[in-house]
């Protein structure tokens, strides 16, 4: 992943020179997606490991989900073309917007790659930040386009004032995770509003909002009530991560319906099964799954990410299912390291080298992680740590 950086001061002039420059940067290998599933194991099994790498829920599903995913064999030889409208109505009813306006996705990962199908090219580039979730670059490769990144702030958020910058004429589509992956920061809803008002309305503005469940900063807020004021922003969310159903594959966006028309050109029919159909609609229909797991999860995170704080190392303060933790040295070895001890964890992200992204297991998992993390991460001097 060797795409040009703009420093965050950058001129005009100087954007269309690093334009320039990023035409001819590397294709992304296919190479980060091993990093997302942890890559081949080493002599053990996935059942072995202790699985912190890839911002999953521990928990699973929903039991009602667990039962419509059974239930769902009677309608197994048909196509799921009602199973799929009944899961549009409970999403749109959710977000209080009509069905038209919702798309469904293998996983939101459909949705970004289509995304990149519908709104980059050759000459319509793409903004993103500089770490985020990589898949908008990769396909945005794929669909031949160049990729324009922003350095985050100095406390690792997205800089949406840059960003804004950035979207210059021939800029398709700007990507904003919020939370952010890797980091787990947020941008609040004022500066949201500001970016909207700044971006032109020929740039589609793309906000994913898988992590949203987590969050627990009032100045946060999901963007889907401001769609019918920007004809150019689309929201995705997924069932992969607070419900608990990475394997089964669903996600989606809202947007208005013009907007939707030229990404369900690029989407696969049928892109959602029976079995994760169902298990969506009685996902939402169960009124403890979201509360529960953002419980949970959270109460474990505040615990280790606290014990490494007292412990000196530098933590950055988390949103999401998954946090930071700066090793002081390049953090490759201390993933392999923790490879030996059949634990998989986060992988490298070029531009934060040193950091360590953890995702947050059950509480007897993130004890071993603890007790890893301080055999192979020597603590910080008082000194340092004080600084
Ligand atoms: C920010 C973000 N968006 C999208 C995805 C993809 O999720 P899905 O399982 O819905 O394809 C991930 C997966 O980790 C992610 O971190």
């Amino acid at each position: 992943m060797s795409a040009k950086v703009l420093e965050p001061k950058t001129t005009r002039r100087q954007f269309g020179q690093s334009i320039g420059t990023m035409l001819a940067a590397a294709y992304i290998s296919p190479k980060f997606l091993q990093g997302v599933t942890g890559g081949r194991l080493k002599g053990f099994s996935r059942a072995d490991a202790i699985l912190i790498n890839s911002n999953e829920n521990p928990y699973g599903p929903s039991p009602h989900a667990v039962a419509a995913i059974t239930g769902s064999e009677a309608v197994a030889c048909r196509y799921p073309d009602d199973l799929y409208a009944r899961a549009v109505k409970s999403i749109a009813d959710l977000h209080h917007v009509d069905e038209e306006k919702v798309a469904l996705g293998c996983g939101s990962t459909e949705i970004l790659r289509v995304c990149d199908a519908a709104f980059v090219g050759a000459d319509k580039q793409l903004v993103v930040a500089e770490p985020t979730f990589e898949a908008v670059s990769y396909y945005a490769q794929v669909s031949r386009a160049s990729a324009v990144k922003v350095p985050l702030t100095s406390d690792f958020r997205h800089d949406l004032p840059a960003m804004a910058n950035a979207c210059a004429t021939g800029v398709g589509l700007v990507y904003i995770c919020n939370p952010n992956n890797p980091t787990a920061t947020i941008n609040t809803r004022g500066e949201f509003a500001d970016f909207l008002s700044k971006v032109p309305a020929s740039t589609y503005v793309l906000v994913d909002e898988a992590y949203y469940h987590f969050v627990e900063d009032p100045h946060y807020s999901s963007v889907v009530d401001m769609i019918p004021d920007h004809p150019n922003l689309i929201v995705t969310r997924t069932f992969s991560k607070v419900y608990g159903m990475a394997g089964m594959r669903l996600g989606y966006a809202i947007a208005q319906k013009e907007t939707l028309e030229p990404m369900r050109r690029e989407l696969l029919f049928d892109n959602g099964n029976a079995a994760v159909l169902s298990a969506a609609v009685a996902s939402l229909a169960d009124p403890d799954i979201v509360p529960t797991n953002k419980r949970r999860l959270n109460d474990t995170r505040n615990w280790v990410t606290s014990e490494l704080t007292k412990s000196g190392y530098r933590v950055i303060p988390s949103q999401a299912n998954f946090f930071m933790v700066d090793t002081g040295n390049d953090v490759q070895p201390v993933i392999e390291a923790f490879h030996q001890r059949k634990i998989i964890v986060g992988r490298k992200f070029p531009s934060m080298g040193n950091w360590l992204r953890v995702s947050v297991g059950k509480p007897e998992e993130m004890q071993k992680f603890l007790a890893a993390f301080r055999q192979i991460v020597p603590a910080p001097q008082k000194s340092a740590a004080a600084a």
